[in-house]
């Protein structure tokens, strides 16, 4: 599979190739995620995920790597942090809403429109990554492969208790996370917050009781 990324959003994407992205059945990679993009609004917001706020305290300022990266939300608030912050959607049109919020927020986000299908996360790069509403099993790997020794892994996605919580989200339980799933995924390193639960969200389209899991994982091997 042909490997498309642009270190600017504004270059011009010859999408000749075909995969199904993440959560889309358009036949051009990220064409359903820019059409919902499209327009002025914030679909998830402007604000960060309550959580990344929340474990800010935990996390390394240095490189930061926001997977699925959408219209930026958390890479703006990374960078307003002082992270270094690399921002990766398959949407162009999302990271270039991204690059817009950074600009009024006068900080900077690098951006790379890619699959992360097979995206080079790379080996001891990472001081933070994170993975905010994105949910791939494939990436755990990579992830903590591509993290810096204590360096961080930070998410949340929905968990398989939102099909009965709320109507939005993903209806596909492939896309949603099962009991105890992450914890055993990450059993190797150490896991230094750990919830699957219900909280109240204020994100964009997203409002009202939803059933998240949320991790944060640190580079740590243990026994
Ligand atoms: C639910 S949105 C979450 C956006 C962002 N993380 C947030 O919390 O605001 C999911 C994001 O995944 C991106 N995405 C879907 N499939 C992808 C793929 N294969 N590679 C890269 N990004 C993908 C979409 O473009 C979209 O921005």
């Amino acid at each position: 599979m042909m490997q498309l990324w642009s270190r600017v959003v504004t270059a011009t994407l010859m999408l000749t190739v075909v995969p199904a992205a993440h959560g889309q059945s358009a036949a051009t990679p990220g064409a359903t995620w820019d059409r919902r993009y499209d327009g002025q609004m914030y679909v998830y917001g402007k604000e960060p995920v309550d959580f990344l706020r929340q474990m800010l305290p935990e996390l390394h300022v240095g490189r930061a790597l926001v997977l699925a990266a959408g219209e930026g939300r958390n890479a703006v608030y990374l960078a307003r942090q002082g992270f270094d912050v690399t921002a990766v959607d398959v949407s162009a049109k999302g990271l270039q809403k991204c690059l817009a919020l950074a600009a009024t927020q006068g900080v900077t986000v690098h951006t790379i429109v890619a699959d992360l299908d097979t995206f080079d996360l790379g080996t001891e790069r990472w001081d933070v990554i994170t993975e905010f509403y994105y949910h791939d099993p494939a990436l755990f790997e990579r992830a903590m492969r591509g993290l810096k020794p204590g360096g961080h892994f930070i998410l949340q996605h929905f968990s398989l208790d939102q099909l009965t919580t709320n109507r939005f989200g993903p209806r596909n339980p492939a896309w949603l996370v099962a009991p105890n799933q992450l914890p055993r995924a990450f059993n190797a390193w150490r896991i230094r917050h750990y919830e699957d639960t219900i909280v109240e969200l204020d994100e964009g389209m997203h409002q009202g009781p939803a059933a998240v899991v949320r991790l944060l994982v640190e580079k740590t091997p243990v026994e």
